[in-house]
């Protein structure tokens, strides 16, 4: 058997670059400031770092609107602090892959300035551009249609996301030929793979037909288009050695998701968006464990996450009766047991919560501030060893005096270091549903290992034995007849 590849061997960690560590000073991280904390994500044993967007971008959307595809933004640094990034990650036998936005660019990229100048320029048709708008609707409520009528050229441009960010035309092989090379410039400096933004869009119904009365979507996720254009792209990505392609297949049916993963010459991993969204139930995550063995098992790997810079944090979000931080605990323990490839968000390994944003100091479009709150890595106030400046981008959470990172690594049973221990084990092979009962998911590994969460707030009874590995209980000391409420362990099957 060959060694499974990088990207199968341990968490990949996302960080969004504004909020994980300021060196400059100015409130806003930075590439040097990420530089200056990997040997926090050492201690993680992470395989991979994926960067949130660090392109030249205005920030509408805070980088996933790209001015630039082939330069850092000012605000994060330089392309020197980028390969010195680079070279620091790979030192410490991590890899580092960044995120691709292939749907749309920024209206300020020179692409976009041309192609709106006339109906007659040789970029017109880069983007997509109509006499009438139809009913598709950008993914952001508050951005209402997905189409905005401009002057210069009176016709109407297609943008799935803000007003700022208009859609590239995939239909145009310039443009497919363009990104290509996109991807060719990072490799070739040396980066491992990419996070492939909003993935399914680049493929829609040429005739741009409405979604009124149709019973499949027309706006993303097209017919064969889609898995021609990724064949494409994994075509290039494989030009170099040992790359990954990681997508965000944003899909609800996991028929759909594993179409882009089948046969090995499309994605290497899409993340399961319907895992996320799961209420805090047994029989819902049961569910959806399953059902990715079950329809993927033999020709994909999963990509498991619970958060990303999109999402309310687990923390937060499971927090209904006032039992967020155990919760978030014993959920880690079950994302890092599971058969795949756990993909942590900044602050997870924290157990943060959602800050609270308040209404004079909110910046997203979309309401995602509060998950984007810097890193507190120290007790101190007002910066937190995030920035040395009076006032970071975003607030911090609440209780950043004791869910910073220096405090947590002092004390053992901090969920840093449950983070820690959860990396550290690496559980292999193969992994068997269990049912041990109503209110626990509980599955093995390996056929060693015993993995049993109770999503219940409810001490529940446990027929099992063996020796206790490890559990998102500080107060477990050994393997008893019984799981404490919202409690999360892992044992070695006698
Ligand atoms: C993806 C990103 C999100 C961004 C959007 C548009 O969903 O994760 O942050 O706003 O694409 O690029």
């Amino acid at each position: 058997m060959p060694a499974p590849p990088w990207w199968q061997r341990g968490a990949i960690y996302q960080i969004y670059p504004r909020s994980f560590a300021d060196s400059d000073g100015d409130g806003i991280g930075d590439l040097r400031g990420i530089t200056g904390k990997l040997d926090h994500l050492q201690d993680l044993q992470v395989a991979g770092i994926w960067l949130s967007p660090i392109f030249t971008s205005p920030m509408a959307d805070f980088g996933y609107d790209v001015a630039d595809y082939c330069d850092v933004d000012p605000v994060f640094g330089t392309l020197a602090d980028l390969d010195e990034l680079i070279a620091e990650t790979h030192a410490r036998g991590m890899k580092l892959i960044l995120d691709w936005v292939p749907n749309h660019s920024s209206d300020q990229h020179p692409w976009f300035l041309e192609s709106r100048a006339s109906r007659a320029n040789p970029k017109r048709d880069w983007y997509v551009w109509r006499d009438e708008p139809n009913d598709w609707m950008s993914v952001f409520k508050a951005c209402g249609r997905a189409w905005t009528y401009d002057e210069t050229t009176r016709q109407y441009y297609l943008h799935s996301f803000m007003p700022e960010q208009p859609d590239l035309n995939w239909d145009n092989p310039e443009v497919e030929a363009a990104m290509h090379d996109v991807i060719r410039f990072w490799m070739d400096r040396g980066v491992d793979g990419l996070r492939l933004d909003a993935i399914a869009k680049i493929a829609k119904d040429p005739l741009l037909r409405d979604h009124a009365g149709a019973a499949i979507r027309h706006d993303e996720d097209w017919q064969d288009s889609i898995h021609e254009r990724l064949r494409g792209i994994r075509r290039v990505i494989d030009e170099y050695e040992d790359r990954m392609i990681v997508g965000e297949v944003a899909l609800d049916d996991l028929h759909r998701v594993v179409a882009y993963l089948e046969y090995g010459d499309q994605l290497h991993m899409a993340h399961n968006f319907v895992f996320i969204n799961q209420p805090w139930d047994a029989e819902a995550y049961a569910t959806s464990i399953a059902d990715f063995e079950r329809v993927a098992e033999r020709t994909a790997w999963p990509a498991w996450f619970l958060a990303n810079h999109d999402n309310p944090r687990p923390r937060s979000r499971f927090d209904h009766d006032g039992l967020g931080a155990e919760r978030a605990r014993a959920i880690l323990v079950l994302l890092y047991a599971l058969r795949g490839t756990p993909f942590i968000y900044q602050g997870e390994e924290l157990g943060l919560p959602d800050a609270r944003i308040p209404p004079g100091r909110v910046v997203d479009v979309d309401g995602r501030d509060p998950e984007r709150a810097p890193i507190p890595w120290t007790p101190d106030a007002p910066g937190h060893g995030f920035t040395t400046a009076a006032q970071a981008w975003l607030p911090f959470v609440d209780d950043a005096a004791t869910l910073n990172a220096a405090t947590q690594a002092a004390d053992p049973d901090s969920t840093l270091n449950l983070t820690k221990r959860l990396a550290a084990l690496r559980l292999g092979g193969e992994q068997r549903m269990l049912s041990l009962g109503p209110g626990i998911v509980a599955f093995t590994r390996d056929d060693t290992h015993l993995v049993a969460v109770n999503f219940t707030d409810r001490e529940l009874p446990l027929d099992v034995t063996g020796e206790l590995v490890l559990s998102s209980d500080p107060g477990r000391t050994a393997v008893s007849a019984s799981l404490a409420p919202s409690e999360a362990l892992i044992l070695l099957r006698r």
